[in-house]
């Protein structure tokens, strides 16, 4: 085990892989209160895969992986060099290993390990789900324990109660789709483009939430159904006329009554389990967390049952290595390192950690 806890000042190379977006940060990482430390995202580079997936209307894995290949290692220095900053500079390197799309985590992961061992720098794999629910302490670095934490993305849909760092509990998840998913199908039904999200985001708010009727998942305890309400919104289109279908008032509304539900849906379980477990700090997080109305309509809902609410600015939402490179850092603090042998997993439970063996 290395002395790391004595550093008060950390810089940590973040990388995330884990779906479509090759993404490499810098964090500088003050522990000078070591249960709440301050960061500065020095800098973030992004290299998105949208253009090569919109066609396919979803991630193809197998051109993620190869569009991986091939940004990782010129968008890694052009982070460095623009943020003026040596590989020699850095105190540890992060890296996404589970969960996600196997090739696509094995790109970052194996390249983290790869520059670790060469630069015998500290290297430590992080869960992606436990970057995302830790975005929020990159600019509100002292929220208060117990929060929950509600990760909203194109892969998942899931509550979790969060004792202390490190500390996650799950408490229910989507038993079909996950809210992004659900946002990125309606917008192909609608013959919206990908991803979905924020151009659904973007018409529902000249649109009526009124105007059509689809009624709220039913589905009991902290979980979270998206499927039945997509089949519903497929149902009304396809009973549409192609004129109809293509107005743009129209598409304005479906999307508007459609957001509405799935908002109410995930606002009344969010609200629901804070009580149960009387929890007054919220975390939104994932790409579904930029969404405007969610933002404010959480916001107000969540107020009058005296909780906060907290979210990312939507860079940190959506996938990044900043959130990685926090959680790497909080470890490599602590003292905790993986060996250069761990291996990228793709379903892994986030109480399930194979990343820390020192
Ligand atoms: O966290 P993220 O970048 O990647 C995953 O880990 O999945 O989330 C991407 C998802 C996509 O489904 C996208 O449509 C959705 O987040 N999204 C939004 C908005 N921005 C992105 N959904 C609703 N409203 C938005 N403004
Ligand atoms: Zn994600």
């Amino acid at each position: 085990m290395r002395d790391s806890h004595y550093l008060h000042r950390m810089l940590i190379l973040g990388l995330e892989t884990s779906c479509d977006d090759t993404s490499i940060s810098l964090v500088d990482m003050d522990f000078s209160n070591p249960l709440a430390p301050q960061s500065k995202v020095v800098h973030q580079l992004v290299a998105s895969q949208t253009d090569w997936h919109q066609p396919f209307g979803g991630v193809f894995p197998e051109v993620a992986s190869r569009c991986h290949m091939e940004a990782i290692r010129h968008t890694t220095e052009t982070c460095l060099q623009q943020a003026g900053v040596s590989l020699k500079d850095v105190d540890g390197i992060a890296a996404t290993y589970a969960p996600g799309l196997i090739g696509s985590l094995l790109v970052g992961l194996t390249f983290g390990k790869a520059l670790a061992y060469a630069q015998k720098k500290p290297f430590i794999g992080v869960n992606h789900l436990e970057g995302h629910l830790n975005a929020p302490l990159l600019q509100e670095a002292d929220i208060p324990y117990p929060q929950l934490g509600l990760i909203i993305s194109g892969g998942h849909t899931a509550l979790y109660h969060i004792k202390a760092f490190g500390d996650y509990r799950f408490l229910g998840g989507t038993r079909d789709d996950a809210a992004g998913e659900a946002y990125d199908k309606v917008a192909k039904l609608l013959g919206l483009g990908y991803p979905g999200g924020p151009i659904v985001d973007k018409l529902a708010q000249q649109g009526n939430p009124k105007a059509y009727v689809f009624s709220k998942p039913q589905i009991p305890e902290l979980d979270f159904s998206f499927s039945g309400l997509k089949t519903a919104v497929r149902q009304l289109t396809d009973k549409m006329s192609p004129e109809k279908k293509q107005e743009s008032s129209v598409i304005a509304d479906v999307c508007a009554s459609f957001q509405e539900v799935a908002l109410t849906h995930l606002i009344e379980k969010t609200l629901k389990a804070a009580k149960e477990h009387d929890i007054p700090a919220i975390l939104l997080t994932g790409g579904v967390a930029c969404n405007s109305r969610l933002r404010q309509r959480m916001k107000e809902e969540a107020a009058k049952q005296g909780c906060s609410v907290h979210v990312a600015p939507p860079k940190y939402c959506t996938d990044n290595a900043a959130m990685i490179a926090y959680v790497g850092g909080r470890y490599l603090h602590l003292g905790k390192e993986s060996p250069l042998s761990l291996n990228a997993v793709a379903h892994l439970p986030l109480n399930q950690n194979l990343s820390h063996v020192r």
